[in-house]
């Protein structure tokens, strides 16, 4: 068994095919939702439901198999290889049968049921290397990380000491199987992740590091936990989730990475930025220039933001070279 990571490799189909419905090939396994023109689906959509993270939740990191990020000078961040699930597959609950269905189908995503979550996608990266060069701080702010997956993003605010952090993933298997353990795993006393010399590992350089030591103390877990949230769910069942809590919060930095790669989503996905972001808040996306074989990204998304008017877009950040690469800040335009 495999898993098969990457949908923008060897993708058999036109680029100019931006509908969002672009055929199969065999690399991937989409099955686009059909959505009339207000985005509204004609299937039923994933409710959105809030995890709570388990009493004694220290057995989510048995045998965990852990690789640590070291970004330049922000803090190291730890999260589950990606292998663990294929190895473990058997052994794990799979209620929404997300593992063994992409196991078998070899899929990145299938639209509707499984959307990814359960592996870092490149765009992270970008993202966590653009917030270190722009200094971005964290401290006291409500952040949402949207369709977390690992949760990298989400991660980084809280041990840059943002008061409430909430991560948002589609599917509850992505949120309870490696969110959290990723949370978790980050829980660690920080002191544990320098040199002997006090020196951040990796510092000014990045580089990815396999079998972190797992630290079974985890000792900030009471300092960390009780600061984040975790649902899942389709966007439009998330927002009027969030929206219904008893301190409906507005969040002062989104976070989303790798999630506008199919346009049925996008009346969804802007409804909640537009809702959800607090008036003076801004929202980082990082996203391919255009997702083949699924169709989407920056460019249709940025038509759409336009054709909307609540949001200016600026520039960031764009890769040099291979396929392009992006990372824009939205935020409200000026009334
Ligand atoms: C390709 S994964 C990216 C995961 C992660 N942000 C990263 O960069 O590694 C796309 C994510 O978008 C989220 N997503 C996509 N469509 C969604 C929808 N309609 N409702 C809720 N979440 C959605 C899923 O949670 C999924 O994990």
């Amino acid at each position: 068994m495999s898993f098969c990571f990457n949908f923008d490799v060897n993708a058999a189909t036109n680029p100019d095919d931006v509908e969002g419905n672009a055929p199969l090939n065999d690399k991937i396994g989409i099955v686009s939702k059909p959505a009339n023109d207000t985005g509204n689906s004609a299937v039923a959509v994933k409710e959105a439901k809030e995890h709570f993270p388990p009493s004694n939740p220290l057995h989510l990191l048995d045998d965990a198999i852990c690789e640590t990020l070291n970004i330049g000078t922000l803090p190291p961040l730890h999260f589950l290889n990606e292998t663990v699930f294929e190895k473990t597959v058997r052994e794990r609950e799979d209620a929404e049968n997300v593992l063994s269905r992409t196991a078998e189908q070899r899929s990145d995503l299938i639209s509707g049921v499984y959307e990814g979550g359960l592996k870092v996608w490149e765009c992270t990266y970008d993202l966590l290397e653009v917030i270190e060069r722009e200094g971005e701080t964290f401290g006291g702010k409500a952040v949402l990380d949207l369709g977390c997956g690992a949760g990298l993003l989400g991660i980084l605010s809280l041990k840059g000491g943002a008061r409430k952090v909430h991560f948002q993933d589609y599917n509850s298997t992505v949120i309870e199987q490696l969110t959290v353990s990723n949370v978790l795993l980050n829980c660690q006393d920080d002191d544990s992740d320098n040199d002997d010399d006090g020196k951040r590992k990796g510092k000014g350089t990045s580089d990815k590091e396999e079998d972190c030591e797992v630290n079974p103390k985890y000792a900030r877990r009471d300092a960390l936990l009780p600061r984040c949230q975790f649902f899942s769910g389709d966007w439009r069942t998330f927002l009027t989730l969030a929206s219904s809590q008893a301190a409906p919060l507005k969040y002062d930095i989104i976070m989303t990475s790798e999630t506008i790669y199919n346009t049925a989503y996008y009346p969804a996905l802007h409804d909640t930025l537009h809702k959800l972001l607090a008036p003076h808040g801004h929202v980082y996306v990082a996203t391919k220039a255009h997702y083949f074989g699924v169709g989407g990204g920056l460019h249709l998304f940025e038509a759409f933001v336009a054709q909307r008017g609540v949001f200016t877009v600026n520039h960031l950040w764009e890769s040099k070279d291979g396929l392009q690469r992006h990372v824009v800040v939205l935020r409200f335009k000026k009334t």
